[in-house]
């Protein structure tokens, strides 16, 4: 039998009574997860903490408790519900889901890896995270911290950014997966990876894999895995401006349907950082009828690809010109979706 197999093997049998003592407590884990929780709590934590995802995941199953109340939902109470979480089309997509479970499955998520894998928005990480979660099904769900612990347990030096080395770790677990723990196991490998295996400062002694770790053997965890470099992000620079009106109202605008943060709601920004009396040509231009104009602070905010580097300046003004939306503070907290790019400055 090939060695690595073996060394799985022996991974499933001592992360299993490693997970019944050290599992961390969540509000979609149960004996029997419901599948709709689990779609919405792996979409939600791509790229997200657990503590992070904890409140919003209990806000949106209260407010949509189920497919058919999240396929019918509003788009504006969708983005609400994400606001602050980042990368919007998540949850645009998860609607996508949802919205083919109830024509296709009758409200319901299928129960194969196949037509999970048929439906929108679903990917190969998420089909294993439902099939094995929810359905107990013997499928692996290989994300970031499943690849660290194999590339540790295997000494493996494979670049992780490299699909092939994804696809290898896949097949060698679908062949250990243990049939009638596979919700167990697929979690407990997460929750290594989160809180024992983890990038920095490995904490190897508190590992139940410690004695059958290749990585650790060698010397070599806190080196592994290998990840080539990261690219580097294109900068756009942007000087933001908040228009609070005489009126007491704030001025939005809606981004384009497409691109990042498509659909969504800005304050509206002047591309470059723009010195004051270019801000004040460009206002005028607009028939703003500015009344005071201030600087206010510097941001930051990161995407996967792209970097906004922000002016924010605050503008008072006599009118309200109707290129914008113009809303209440009351408004724009509870009923607008402003990304947190934007609502970091409020
Ligand atoms: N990260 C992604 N999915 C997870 C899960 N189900 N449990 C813990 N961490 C996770």
């Amino acid at each position: 039998m090939d060695n690595r197999v073996k060394i799985c093997r022996e991974l499933v049998k001592r992360i299993l009574p490693w997970y019944e003592r050290c599992a961390r407590s969540m509000p979609w884990r149960m004996k029997d997860p419901d599948p709709y929780w689990t779609l919405v709590s792996e979409v939600m934590l791509q790229q997200t903490r657990v503590e992070t995802v904890i409140p919003y995941f209990q806000r949106f199953i209260q407010e949509l408790p189920s497919l058919a109340d999240l396929a019918a939902a509003d788009e504006e109470i969708l983005l609400k519900l994400w606001e602050g979480l980042g990368y919007y089309s998540r949850v645009r997509n998860l609607q996508k889901t949802a919205r083919a479970a109830v024509e296709r499955f009758g409200g319901k998520l299928p129960d194969t890896v196949a037509e999970l894998r048929n439906l929108p928005g679903i990917g190969e990480y998420t089909a294993g995270a439902i099939g094995s979660i929810a359905f107990h099904l013997p499928v692996p769900a290989v994300d970031g911290n499943v690849m660290r612990v194999c590339a540790r347990l295997l000494d493996c030096d494979k670049d992780i950014m490299d699909p092939a080395f994804r696809n290898e770790i896949t097949e060698l677990l679908r062949v250990v997966y243990p049939e009638n723990y596979c919700s167990e196991f697929t979690q407990s490998l997460m929750d290594l990876g989160a809180t024992v295996c983890i990038p920095a400062h490995p904490r190897c002694s508190l590992c139940p894999l410690s004695e059958i770790c290749l990585g650790l053997r060698s010397g070599r965890e806190a080196f592994l895995p290998v990840k080539k470099k990261k690219m580097l992000r294109k900068i756009e620079k942007k000087s933001v401006l908040l228009l609070n009106s005489a009126g007491g109202k704030i001025a939005l605008r809606k981004r384009p349907d497409k691109g990042v943060l498509a659909g969504m709601w800005e304050l509206p920004w002047l591309e470059g950082e723009m010195p004051e009396d270019l801000i004040r040509k460009e206002l005028n231009a607009m028939n703003v009828d500015v009344l005071a104009l201030e600087y206010s602070k510097k941001g930051k905010h990161i995407f996967t690809h792209l970097e906004w580097e922000m002016v924010f300046w605050s503008v008072r003004c006599r009118n309200e010109v109707p290129v914008w939306t113009w809303v209440t503070q009351d408004e724009l907290l509870h009923n607008c979706s402003l990304p947190s790019a934007f609502r970091k400055f409020l």
